[in-house]
């Protein structure tokens, strides 16, 4: 699936629009959840409606930012399957997706410039999981997500 879900607060939003055109570019269907401007909002409304759109599976992955990154972090990590990662490097986002395969992509839009947040973006969405050994370690979270034990 080709299909990438974006969302951001206000304070993501100018990174949110630039990440969008740039998906474009690439040739992703965008599936924009809002906000629409940069009037004030609240980050956990987006952060959910984002988690809920990769964690049913109605897009492959997605992509959120927030002021900080930090907020929408706590937010989408609270939702059974999700991985979502927090990068403001480029080695993160390669070592995010190949240990830990991480399906959200969480940056902040106060903290990584146009051009940083371009190359992290490119990396995130190229690199594969690599599985083996890491993936054991993902079977134990998705068994808590199960079981709600350890
Ligand atoms: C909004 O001012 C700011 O608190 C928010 O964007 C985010 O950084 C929270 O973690």
């Amino acid at each position: 699936m080709n299909k990438i879900a974006i969302a951001s607060d206000h304070g993501g939003y100018d990174l949110k629009k630039a990440v969008k055109i740039m998906l474009k570019e690439l040739g992703y269907e965008v599936n924009d959840l809002g906000p629409k401007n940069n009037g004030s909002v609240d980050y956990p409304d987006y952060g959910i409606s984002l988690a809920r759109a990769v964690a049913e599976k109605t897009v492959a992955r997605g992509i959120v930012i927030c002021g900080t990154g930090i907020g929408m972090s706590i937010v989408v990590n609270r939702f059974p399957g999700i991985r979502g990662t927090l990068c403001s490097d480029v080695y993160t986002a390669k070592l995010c997706r190949e240990h830990n395969d991480s399906n959200i992509l969480i940056m902040g839009g106060r903290v990584v410039g146009h051009g940083l947040a371009h190359e992290i973006v490119k990396t995130w969405l190229d690199t594969p999981f690599e599985g083996g050994r890491h993936q054991k370690r993902l079977d134990k979270i998705t068994r808590f997500d199960a079981t709600n034990k350890f």
